[in-house]
């Protein structure tokens, strides 16, 4: 009979070997070095990028948008390089999504400029007409906070100094408001004349949009 004819010691033991298991399998990896792979050509979002993810995150747009292209031949014929685990070590928290009412983002970024995205952002239906996107166009007309962009990239620990922040913000501004910058016409149109010489919430998700499997695109341009 034995351990059988005792249920509570078997329960216990049982018990005991199932912690075990699950310490070994899963809590150890979770602390393995290689679990947490850093890699050189993948760089931190900047300031307004990551204001453009916190906006992102804020409007939900990952319950109809992934940012996980799956290493299987149509996705990869559709959206390009599968992603790698590496891509994510700045994501916190991560947006791959479950869900693909809209396509998969993750390789958005340089696929179309900025005119694009001011357009598609302030009227989906005007570029697809069958879109369900809602519109976005508010976001032009709202300045972009970036009063605590410093406490956020303390927080996850980009490594900026507080004047390096500042410059990525005042950079970006000089990027969007100078007079040849190249999506200037379709900016304007969407951006109330005040606020063209600010930085919008419209102008930090674009930026986001086109850092999106940026890092990925750059490696192989270099090879
Ligand atoms: C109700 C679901 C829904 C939500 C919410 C949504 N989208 Fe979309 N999105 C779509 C659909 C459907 C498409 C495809 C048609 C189109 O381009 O409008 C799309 C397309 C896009 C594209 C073009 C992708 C490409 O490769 O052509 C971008 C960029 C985009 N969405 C960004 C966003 C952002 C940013 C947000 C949040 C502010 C958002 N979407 C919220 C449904 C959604």
């Amino acid at each position: 009979m034995g351990i059988y004819s005792k249920p509570l010691v078997f329960a216990v033991l049982s018990a005991v070997v199932i912690l075990v298991g699950t310490v070994v399998t899963v809590f150890i990896p979770m602390l393995m070095p290689s679990m947490h792979p850093v890699s050189d050509y993948v760089k931190p979002y900047t300031a307004v990028e990551l204001e453009g993810r916190d906006i992102y995150i804020r409007e939900g747009c990952n319950s109809c948008h992934t940012q996980t292209v799956r290493p299987l031949r149509t996705e990869v014929l559709r959206y390009g390089e599968y992603s790698k685990p590496e891509e994510f070590a700045y994501d916190r928290p991560f947006l791959w999504g479950s869900r693909r009412t809209g396509p998969d983002l993750n390789r958005l970024g340089g696929k179309y400029p900025d005119s694009w995205h001011y357009k598609h952002m302030e009227s989906p239906q005007s570029m697809f007409e069958k879109s369900n996107m809602p519109p976005y166009g508010w976001m032009a007309e709202k300045r972009l906070d970036t009063r605590y962009s410093v406490k956020k990239i303390a927080v996850l620990g980009y490594g900026y100094t507080e004047d390096e922040v500042a410059a990525q913000i005042a950079d970006y501004k000089a990027r969007v408001t100078d007079p040849s910058y190249s999506s200037k016409a379709a900016r304007d149109a969407v951006t109330p004349e005040a606020l063209r010489g600010e930085l919008t919430e419209m102008d930090a998700i674009i930026a986001y949009m086109q850092k999106l499997g940026r890092d990925v695109k750059n490696l192989e341009a270099a090879k």
